[in-house]
């Protein structure tokens, strides 16, 4: 058990990857807080995962509901020694369609909430005096443009940089902080990504997700267990000597 008697915060993770990371650090001995703005499924969740699951309301586009979770996790499980930011939103539109109110929703999500959510769980750590590990949701989405997804692209990129200089400025209080560039992770993230590209490129419902698992060099779309081992050892103390990197775990889609 790699992370036996650890407690890990993981943002959205009532659903997706998160869940999917969540029961695998339940099953290397973590106790996990599920924290998710929906907060029945995060409940349904940690019931279905078990008594080293618990349900926590936050929303991590507000400062004062990421200190209030973290708070009751701390609370509820005496301290916090991995936290994954993983909650974030997806929308795509030409760049001359682009609103200003999905420009805000998705930098609220995927870039502030990030950010302050590392904020507030790296006071505690640093307070603590134990260090720990920060794991950041980016994704390959973050290592180029695309054409209709100028948003998510720019939220993902700006993830891998605040990794960097938040790796950086933290590793003095034996704080880790990493990212993970997943490519294409089937489930219903991409069932809403599907639909939209039905929207935009005029194709029948299901068909862009066919094409895109063809083109990955492994040959099919990703499930969150492929995932799961890049999220056990940037958790673990195997990464000990890890410090601002973005792993791709996609398939072979990327490389840098
Ligand atoms: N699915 C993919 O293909 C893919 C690829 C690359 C990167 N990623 C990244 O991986 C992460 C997880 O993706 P997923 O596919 O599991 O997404 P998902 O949409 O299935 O799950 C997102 C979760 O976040 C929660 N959430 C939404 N807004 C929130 C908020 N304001 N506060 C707290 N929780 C909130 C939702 O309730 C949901 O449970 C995301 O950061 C995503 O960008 C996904």
């Amino acid at each position: 058990m790699r992370l036996k008697d650890r407690v890990a915060i993981i943002t959205g993770s009532a659903r997706g990857i998160g869940r999917g990371f969540a029961e695998a650090y339940v099953r290397e001995g973590a106790t996990v807080a599920i924290a998710d703005i929906n907060l029945a499924a995060a409940e349904a969740c940690a019931k279905a995962i078990g008594p080293q699951a618990f349900a926590v309301h936050m929303d991590v586009s507000k400062l004062e509901s990421i200190n209030k979770a973290v708070d009751e996790v701390v609370a509820k499980a005496g301290h916090i020694d991995i936290l994954v930011n993983n909650a974030a939103l997806f929308d795509m539109a030409p760049i001359v369609d682009i609103s200003e109110a999905s420009y805000n929703k998705l930098f609220s999500i995927n870039v502030y909430g990030v950010l302050f959510t590392m904020q507030a769980v790296a006071k505690h750590m640093i307070a603590r005096g134990k260090g720990g590990k920060i794991i950041n949701m980016a994704s390959q989405a973050g290592r180029r443009g695309e054409a209709l997804v100028g948003v998510y692209c720019a939220t993902k990129a700006t993830v891998i940089s605040l990794t960097q200089s938040a790796g950086l400025n933290l590793i003095q209080h034996g704080i880790n902080v990493n990212a993970m560039a997943p490519g294409v992770v089937d489930g219903e993230h991409w069932d809403h990504v599907d639909s939209m590209f039905a929207k935009y490129e005029n194709r029948p419902l299901g068909e862009k997700k066919k094409i895109v698992g063809a083109g990955v060099p492994i040959g099919r779309m990703a499930t969150p267990k492929d995932l799961e081992g890049m999220a056990i050892f940037l958790a673990s103390s195997g990464s000990d000597y890890i410090v601002s990197q973005t792993y791709n775990v996609d398939g072979g889609q990327w490389m840098s």
